[in-house]
């Protein structure tokens, strides 16, 4: 189990009432917490939520007298996060966060109190969950500035909208601009982007090969779908999917830049899923165009799942691989 819900969990079973109507942003499934409304942008955590009979919502309504979270990986998500939590607070109501200590816990613990006075604050299993209450205003600048930083932004110097925690939120990632460069203008018919994003390898594809007549983007974050809907324009489809679960169809060519982590964990297994699914959702003479980092050992799982792979080009620490 995820260590900073475990510690989540406690600080809610020790001070948190759990009479109350309670949300859960950033939810996880704990046998203490399945009575919370559940906000989860990705997939497979969302479907883990579900299968433990936990109520989803993808736009929280009213107030909640407690109000559970756990942020994501970026600074800016965080602290939009809290003032995202403060807006569904009930009056009186109480806000706990656990993050872990590697995340920055103290860190932000000391942020949260910049807006408003510390409860309580718990440590165990090398992670801090802190709360604060909803009595008096908090400090209306901290709660500005944090509202700002979940504003949708361009990517400098493009026309590209993103918002904080998505994958390459702040530029494009290097490794699939080098996916882009390579890819051949003659890719044609129905293609699909594993982990699509904000959309930047399906726009780039549309818009260098004329002959593709949909693109199917998959993707487990909402938020970076709901951007990839403002970027890609033309023949092109959105799925909240859970990529390495399969896919609902068959393509004449698929594109990934295969993510390696969980959380903030390496995870191989999560890119050699998706070669597997992206193997077994091609057409007979299909094509496969991915880029990995240099070190990331997947040709020898392409080769095991029946594919050829295709050195393309390796630069940058990146590799563009080719498969057929
Ligand atoms: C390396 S990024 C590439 C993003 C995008 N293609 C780009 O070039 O900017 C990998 C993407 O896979 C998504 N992802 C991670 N796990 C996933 C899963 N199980 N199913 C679908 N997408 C997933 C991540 O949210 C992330 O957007």
């Amino acid at each position: 189990m995820n260590p900073a819900l475990a510690t989540l969990a406690l600080a809610y079973r020790e001070h948190g009432d759990p009479a109350a109507r309670a949300l859960f942003l950033g939810a996880e499934p704990h046998p203490d917490l399945l009575r919370a409304t559940a906000w989860q942008p990705l997939k497979p955590l969302a479907d883990l939520c579900a299968a433990a009979g936990m109520a989803l919502t993808d736009g929280p309504q009213g107030k909640f007298a407690t109000v559970l979270f756990l942020p994501g990986k970026s600074k800016e998500e965080t602290l939009a996060g809290f003032a995202r939590a403060h807006d569904f607070l009930a009056p009186g109501g109480m806000l706990i966060a656990a993050l872990a200590n590697t995340a920055g816990a103290a860190r932000f613990e000391k942020e949260l109190a910049k807006a408003s006075p510390l409860l309580l604050s718990v440590s165990k299993n090398k992670c801090r969950a802190f709360a604060v209450e909803n009595t008096q205003p908090w400090d209306d600048a901290a709660l500005t500035a944090w509202r700002r930083l979940s504003e949708p932004r361009l990517i400098p110097d493009t026309t590209f909208t993103v918002v904080p925690g998505v994958f390459s939120a702040d530029h494009t990632d290097p490794g699939s601009a080098l996916l882009a460069e390579h890819l051949p203008a003659s890719l044609r018919g129905e293609v699909a982007d594993l982990g699509a994003g904000w959309g930047f390898l399906s726009h780039a594809a549309l818009a260098k090969c004329p002959n593709i007549s949909r693109i199917d983007l998959f993707e487990a974050d909402s938020r970076a779908l709901a951007c990839a809907r403002k970027n890609v324009t033309g023949p092109a489809e959105f799925h909240w999917h859970d990529v390495t679960t399969g896919l609902p169809g068959k393509y004449d060519h698929i594109l990934t830049n295969p993510p390696f982590h969980t959380g903030q964990a390496r995870d191989i297994g999560l890119g050699h899923a998706f070669l597997t699914t992206a193997a077994r959702s091609l057409k007979r003479g299909g094509s496969l165009h991915l880029v990995a980092n240099r070190q990331l050992p997947y040709e020898a799982h392409l080769v095991s799942l029946g594919l050829r792979p295709r050195l393309l080009a390796e630069t940058g620490g990146f590799k563009v691989i080719t498969a057929a």
